[in-house]
């Protein structure tokens, strides 16, 4: 274990000091761009418009044969465009793959000071961690970066899932985390083929009783790891994120996966489709209703302490801090937001 006061050094001389407190963003989608496309790259000034995050995929679903180009792409599209308060990340390949090298070693002197954010697949402890921010900190220092890049775990191993706490603790670079439920469901023998969501077998079913029929009601397969990842993070000041959701055909299963994640206290969610961006959007900012209610929490209860009665519901110390995260957030999606601003109207 390293001692506090080196905890926060930076790894190579010469690289930047690692953030002590994470930059305010707001990133409720993380949109994924295959980088080796050229139709898809033409799209990204219009999504920088549109997202919050800009991803540039190098992983999976890129044929083995298009790696290269999907590297080379993705460092033309950070090249080509401004991103403004827009967060431009790349999923790299995994520590194991023959590409992972390379995608750190050509995107870091290219475009690493425009990069916000190295998203890891298939983390399976702390070591994963320690050594891409090793890496980074020596490439960041040869290339003269000045803004650290951070560091954001897939959590899809059930050797993940076990060290998801060392995992967040192991170095001020990281970000956060988002649920790769397909490959987890693989690693874990989980009988699935779907990519998120439910599943019609798994649920529970109404007890038998006399005259009465039974009742099956589905349960959420991902609800165990989402609550395990949320309190990794945000014991460690991390981000938690739902990862995505693969049924394009079904945008109700979709919402509700990404709600279920949102209400469990999740920011945002992976966006592999146009239309789960509209999806997106709407979960992850917080529903006006909610908004105004916690807005007259705060203003019941100026210094957060005490206990008020507010259209029937008793409001204390607790629920001031649960109006607070809700308020919060609306102030960040109304920084970015006009329309929205309007309607929350804080
Ligand atoms: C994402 O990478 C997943 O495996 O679900
Ligand atoms: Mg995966």
């Amino acid at each position: 274990m390293k001692t506090p006061s080196a905890f926060y050094k930076p790894l190579a001389i010469g690289a930047p000091a690692p953030f002590r407190e994470l930059p305010l963003s707001l990133e409720r989608m993380i949109h994924f761009v295959p980088p080796h496309v050229e139709k898809m790259r033409a799209k990204v000034p219009d999504l920088i418009e549109k997202v919050d995050v800009v991803l540039g995929n190098l992983e999976d679903a890129i044929p083995a044969d298009a790696k290269t180009d999907a590297r080379r792409g993705f460092i033309q599209m950070a090249t080509e465009n401004d991103f403004g308060a827009t967060g431009l990340w790349t999923r790299v390949n995994c520590l194991n793959s023959p590409w992972f090298l390379d995608d750190l070693l050509e995107i870091v002197p290219a475009v690493g000071d425009k990069l916000d954010v190295v998203m890891l697949p298939k983390v399976e402890g702390a070591w994963d961690i320690h050594y891409l921010d090793q890496l980074l900190a020596q490439l960041e220092a040869r290339a003269g970066i000045s803004k650290p890049i951070m560091i954001h775990a897939i959590l899809e191993t059930a050797e993940g899932v076990k060290n998801v706490e060392q995992i967040a603790a192991a170095s001020p670079r990281m970000h956060g985390m988002s649920l790769g439920p397909a490959d987890l469901a693989a690693s874990r023998g989980m009988k699935t083929t779907r990519v998120g969501g439910g599943h019609p077998d798994y649920m529970v079913l109404s007890d038998e009783a006399e005259g009465v029929t039974r009742t099956a009601f589905q349960q959420d397969l991902w609800h165990y790891t989402v609550g395990k990842m949320v309190d990794a993070c945000l014991s460690y000041g991390l981000k938690p994120f739902y990862g995505p959701f693969g049924d394009f055909s079904d945008d109700a299963a979709c919402e509700s996966q990404f709600r279920n994640a949102f209400l469990m206290g999740c920011l945002g969610a992976w966006t592999l489709h146009p239309k789960q961006i509209e999806i997106a959007k709407r979960v992850f900012s917080p529903d006006p209703g909610e908004v105004s209610f916690a807005k007259k929490i705060l203003d019941a209860m100026p210094d957060g302490t005490g206990a008020v009665m507010i259209d029937g519901k008793m409001q204390d110390d607790a629920t001031w801090k649960q109006a607070k995260v809700i308020v919060d957030l609306a102030k960040l999606v109304s920084s970015k937001d006009a329309s929205l601003a309007e309607i929350y109207n804080l």
